[in-house]
């Protein structure tokens, strides 16, 4: 058991990348508060978790209000006792090429994916500095890294999730918190199954290990990253794409 005695908070862990991160990080004995705004399957993968011998709650959270993740994490330090591992999963795609993004397409992309890390993170490492021990994972994208016709908004939101990762990672390093990014390739989710078949097709050509990922894969990556056996890593980028990005 890797995470004995810690807890997490998953963002977006109801579904998708978060619900296989939250199932991966309970499986090594961490208790889990899923925060997320889908109460149903939010619930359900608590529910989930609980059912196979583990400890989680759901915190319905938007991760946009600042108010919303201060009680998250108040929320979960009453209810599971501490606050060791903060994984923000939470996103949204709005894709449009450039011309025809619209202002709103375009603010609440970089609301969710960039500002709800960066109030989840505040609200988290108060907590995190006093214990003098904390593990940031932030789920950040190839697409930040490369960019994506069409995604505009998502490659500029996780570009500055990447960005954010180092400079928390430089301003918390004394306090033993240790901050860092996944960065998944094409993932197979809800997010890319709203793709057509023929760009889904498309892409399997140019993944070296020829499938998408799934969410298990990255769920490995964030385990690695949240565990004390990566105690002298901070700041780094995991690419988790099947080898697209080399
Ligand atoms: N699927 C991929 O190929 C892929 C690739 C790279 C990165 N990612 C990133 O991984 C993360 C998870 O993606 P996924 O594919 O599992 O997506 P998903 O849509 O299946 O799940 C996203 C989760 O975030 C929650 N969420 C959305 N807005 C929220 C808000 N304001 N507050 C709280 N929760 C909110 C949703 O309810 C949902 O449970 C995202 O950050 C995404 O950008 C995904």
């Amino acid at each position: 058991m890797l995470l004995e005695d810690r807890v997490a908070i998953v963002t977006g862990g109801s579904q998708g990348i978060g619900r296989a991160i939250s199932l991966k990080l309970s499986a090594e004995g961490a208790r889990v508060s899923i925060a997320d705004v889908n109460e149903e399957a939010g619930n359900k993968t608590a529910r989930e978790i609980r059912e196979a011998g583990g400890e989680a709650i759901f915190v319905k959270v938007d991760v946009t209000s600042p108010e919303d993740t201060d009680r998250m994490v108040k929320e979960t330090v009453d209810s599971l006792g501490a606050l060791h591992i903060l994984v923000n999963n939470a996103g949204i795609t709005r894709d449009r090429l450039l011309l025809r993004m619209t202002d709103e397409d375009w603010q609440r992309v970089l609301d969710v994916n960039l500002k709800g890390a960066f109030n989840c993170i505040r609200s988290s490492v108060r907590v995190m500095a006093r214990a003098r021990y904390g593990r940031i994972v932030n789920i950040a994208s190839i697409v930040g890294i490369t960019g994506n016709p069409g995604q505009a908004n998502y490659a500029a939101s996780k570009g500055g999730l990447i960005a954010l990762t180092k400079t928390v990672a430089r301003e918390f390093a004394s306090r033993g918190i240790t901050c860092n990014a996944v960065a998944p390739g094409f993932i197979d989710t809800a997010m890319t199954q709203a793709m057509p078949e023929k760009a889904r097709e498309e892409l399997r050509g140019r993944i070296p290990l020829q499938r998408l990922g799934t969410p298990e894969d990255v769920a490995e990556g964030v385990l690695f990253l949240a565990s004390d056996g990566a105690g002298y890593i901070t700041g780094e980028v995991l690419n988790i794409n099947g080898g697209m990005s080399m």
